[in-house]
């Protein structure tokens, strides 16, 4: 498949960048440049999780990007995502720069949301007081928190009268879901981080879930990151999708697809949807092939 033999989607090969280049005004949103990590680096347990990873995410006037992550167990999807978060011991890069808006990270920043591949709420608190805790952080006072907790309760589809009070053992993880997003999105992240949020969710629900991400991400303009197993999920979420080789991974291909502009359940019974989740289907297995051939030899 590449760009001009199929309009819907373009294949670059790795380290090209088919977006637009930024303006000096605005630098990209995240930049990767040639970014290594070796866990344990220096010991005998030394571990390269992922090598020169390249790619660059540029400004956008109004429009942030979804971006699907797609690549086998242990590739290092969840190594990129918690480098952008600035969260160790992924972070500090063992090589390489990782920059968000131009400036090396330093640390963990409210400009950076994360929704981890584990349910994370805090056990202790209920759903009001997990969906305000960064505001708590940010010292925003009691009666604005309870406000806007109310407010993005009710964006990610909960009831506030009948499940603000529950504590994270009383809800389904479908729920919890909504309240990591919830806790993440009240602080209006510039950059978004979700590292297979949906994994563990029944299809419905999934479903159900995406189209409720697709909307909240239209108001929010934010750039997203989105790790996935799914290429259905990659292909109907992103607006481009990183294919990760093997350990150590290291992008083999961009693709650019149509956002979405539909419900998830119209969008993914088109036959054009079809075709495109078959071809990125057919560019892992390729690569996957290729990866072994050359290992093997
Ligand atoms: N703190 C750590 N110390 C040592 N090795 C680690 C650490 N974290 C991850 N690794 C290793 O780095 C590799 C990449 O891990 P990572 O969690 O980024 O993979 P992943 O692509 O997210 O996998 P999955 O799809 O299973 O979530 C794996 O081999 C993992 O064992
Ligand atoms: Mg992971």
């Amino acid at each position: 498949m590449s760009g001009a033999d199929n309009p819907s989607s373009a294949e670059t090969e790795t380290g090209q960048h088919p977006a637009p280049a930024a303006t000096p005004e605005s630098p990209p949103v995240v930049e990767f440049k040639n970014v290594t990590k070796t866990y344990d680096s220096g010991t005998i347990r030394a571990f390269t999780a992922i090598e020169n990873v390249n790619f660059t995410v540029p400004d956008r006037p109004d429009h942030g990007e979804m971006i699907a992550i797609l690549g086998p167990s242990g590739c290092g999807k969840s190594t990129i995502l918690r480098l952008i978060a600035g969260l160790s011991p992924q972070h500090p890069a063992t090589t390489g720069e990782v920059l968000v808006s131009g400036t090396p990270i330093l640390a963990p920043g409210a400009d950076r949301g994360m929704v981890f591949q584990a349910y994370t709420s805090f056990d202790n608190r209920n759903v009001f007081d997990n969906v305000a805790f960064g505001l708590e952080c940010c010292g925003v006072p009691r009666k604005e928190r309870r406000e806007l907790a109310r407010e993005w309760i009710v964006r990610v589809g909960l009831d506030p009268d009948s499940d603000g009070d529950k504590y994270p053992y009383q809800l389904s993880g479908g729920m919890r879901q909504r309240v990591a997003i919830a806790r993440s999105l009240i602080l209006h992240p510039k950059i978004m981080l979700m590292d297979e949020p949906f994994g563990a969710l029944d299809p419905t629900t999934r479903t159900r879930m995406q189209d409720l991400l697709v909307g909240l991400w239209r108001d929010l303009e934010a750039t997203v990151f989105f790790v996935t197993h799914s290429i259905e999920e990659a292909v109907y979420l992103g607006d481009r999708i990183y294919i990760l080789s093997t350990s150590p991974g290291t992008i083999l291909r961009e693709v650019e697809v149509p956002a979405p502009d539909r419900p998830a359940r119209e969008m993914q019974r088109e036959p054009k949807f079809v075709e495109l989740v078959f071809e990125i289907r057919e560019i892992i297995e390729r690569l996957e092939a290729q990866n072994e051939e050359k290992l093997g030899g």
